[in-house]
């Protein structure tokens, strides 16, 4: 079992009879969804909402029921990975691109629980490039503003040769802030900018983290 497999698992478990379920986007959440699908498949009864198509897709093939938003009020809990993780539980995230539907769901639950493998641990956020979701339209004055806000590299994230699309149709501008000394300052700053639908500072959300080592053991660490 990997470092992945074995954060993914152990969230799994957090999983009871008749919740509604937040599913989260990439390789760790790969394994909270196969495990859940296993869970389901053994008669579990649930129903979830997936942050991405990839993970809706992923939903389906292990027939976990996926639901409509305007069938749900909360969730009871929403599990997804981090690119980063502080020692306030202060994550960036969005590294996959769902950062968007991330949030939506991630605040819409009860208990926002990220899985995470070690290597993900840092003192200080920001060595990760923080993805910034902007709209297309006129999206170079976007940049062109926080690039000259911030002073640091951004860059627009690629797809080969094209801009990279969201799947609500933005683009997204990779910030490499080295160390961002106040997140929810900077999560601020960034939700207040024109032309920025979201960012991937996640502040005062997350109320666990399980950490997967290599060895196959979980860390759990509460609010
Ligand atoms: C996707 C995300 C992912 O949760 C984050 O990138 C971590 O991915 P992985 O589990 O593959 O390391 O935010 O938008």
């Amino acid at each position: 079992m990997n470092a992945k497999q074995a954060a993914g698992y152990r969230a799994a478990q957090l999983i009871k009879e008749g919740m509604t379920v937040g599913l989260g986007t990439g390789s760790t959440a790969f394994y909270a969804i196969e495990k859940i699908g296993e869970m389901v498949a053994n008669g579990l009864s649930i129903r979830a909402i997936a942050t991405s198509r990839a993970s809706e897709e992923l939903a389906e093939k292990y027939n976990i029921p996926l639901v409509a938003a305007a069938d749900v009020d909360r969730l009871d809990i929403a599990i997804d990975g981090a690119d980063e993780f502080d020692p306030e539980m202060a994550l960036i995230k969005g590294g996959g691109g769902a950062l968007l539907r991330e949030k939506l769901v991630a605040v819409q639950s009860d208990r926002f629980v990220v899985i995470a493998d070690s290597g993900k641990r840092v003192a200080h956020l920001g060595q990760f490039k923080l993805p910034i979701e902007i709209v297309p339209f006129c999206y170079e004055w976007t940049l062109r503003l926080l690039r000259s806000r911030y002073n640091v590299a951004i860059e627009m994230r690629m797809n080969g040769n094209e801009l990279y699309v969201t799947d609500n149709g933005n683009y997204i501008a990779d910030a490499a802030f080295g160390k961002i000394e106040s997140p929810g300052k900077l999560s601020d700053e960034l939700k207040a900018t024109t032309g920025v639908v979201e960012h991937g500072l996640f502040v005062d959300i997350a109320q666990m983290v399980i950490v997967g080592y290599d060895d196959g053991r979980t860390e759990v660490i509460e609010k």
